[in-house]
């Protein structure tokens, strides 16, 4: 079994505008893996999400799913839909039912599963999200939080093999966010590939296992977020460096290394806990 579950191989899309979204864009998502998308606005990290689970084609180039071919046949995208699951940017593209429970329900039911199993799922990812006492409410009294955890519910249910979620954080509150960091831990932890676009640096830092740094519609950087996020062509194209990583540099400047049994502190936490056990040991 290949390592790389999706692969975009040398992808162009132009848009009917005649936007060159994506030009020449090669990439490998590696499976199991957390893959954190970034970029500056407009580099093409939405446009080559809409190419994973085929909502886009490619203009030239091709996608890969598990090396073979992306199947476009009406039958080819619904395999892939129930494999790649995405949660969109905007919520408001991604749901259209009536109520939350009716939208959750819509994938799973489409999967052809039976009735129990489906209201077994949809009553799982509410929960999920701590979306379950507003399961009844339309779709469209809710607010842009609730509707985003919403869309990852719907996803939840589908339960897919590949989750993909386009700036899943954006919006959402800080409680709400650090549930999402521990639902994302979960399905990592269950085996799933999980793809984030995203502009929290900090977040990715942290985060990810891998990291893939796109520009003007093409592949600038892939690799561990370590080593990627303090090269200057990529702190050029993003604007900044984590703060965590700004701290470990600063810090080596200075003669101190805050390697840990060899590895560097990624977050907030793992930094002052380093921190800490050297003002301990004198330095
Ligand atoms: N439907 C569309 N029609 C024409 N051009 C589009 C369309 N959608 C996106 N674009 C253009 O394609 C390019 C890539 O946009 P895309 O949304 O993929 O970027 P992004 O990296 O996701 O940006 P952001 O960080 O702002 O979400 C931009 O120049 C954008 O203006
Ligand atoms: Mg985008």
């Amino acid at each position: 079994m290949s390592d790389v579950i999706l692969k975009l191989e040398d992808v162009s899309y132009r848009y009917a505008d005649g936007t060159n979204a994506l030009n020449g864009c090669s990439l490998k998502i590696r499976r199991a893996a957390r893959s954190a998308v970034l970029g500056a606005n407009g580099a093409g990290k939405t446009t080559m999400f809409l190419h994973l689970n085929g909502i886009l084609r490619p203009t030239s180039g091709q996608v890969l799913c598990e090396e073979t071919p992306l199947d476009y046949s009406r039958s080819g995208l619904r395999t892939l839909r129930s494999r790649v699951g995405m949660v969109f940017q905007n919520p408001d593209s991604q749901l259209f039912s009536a109520s939350v429970r009716e939208d959750v329900s819509f994938g799973p039911m489409n999967l052809g599963l039976a009735e129990r199993i489906v209201r077994t799922r949809v009553e799982e990812a509410l929960q999920a999200v701590g979306m379950t006492a507003v399961a009844d409410k339309p779709v469209h009294n809710l607010s842009y939080g609730q509707k985003k955890r919403v869309c990852i519910a719907g996803v939840l249910a589908m339960q897919p093999e590949i989750i993909v979620l386009d700036e899943p954080m954006a919006g959402l509150d800080a409680a709400m966010q650090e549930e999402l960091t521990v639902i994302l831990q979960k399905l990592h932890a269950a085996g799933m590939t999980i793809v984030i676009a995203t502009h929290d640096l900090d977040f990715a830092y942290a985060w990810a296992d891998e990291t893939i740094v796109m520009e003007a519609g093409r592949l600038l950087a892939h690799g561990n977020p370590v080593e990627i996020l303090r090269k200057e062509d990529v702190r050029q194209t993003l604007g900044a460096a984590p703060l965590v990583a700004e701290i470990t540099s600063s810090l080596s400047l200075l003669g101190i290394d805050l390697r840990d049994k060899g590895y560097l502190p990624r977050s907030k936490q793992e930094l002052l806990t380093v921190l800490s056990k050297q003002a301990r040991q004198g330095g």
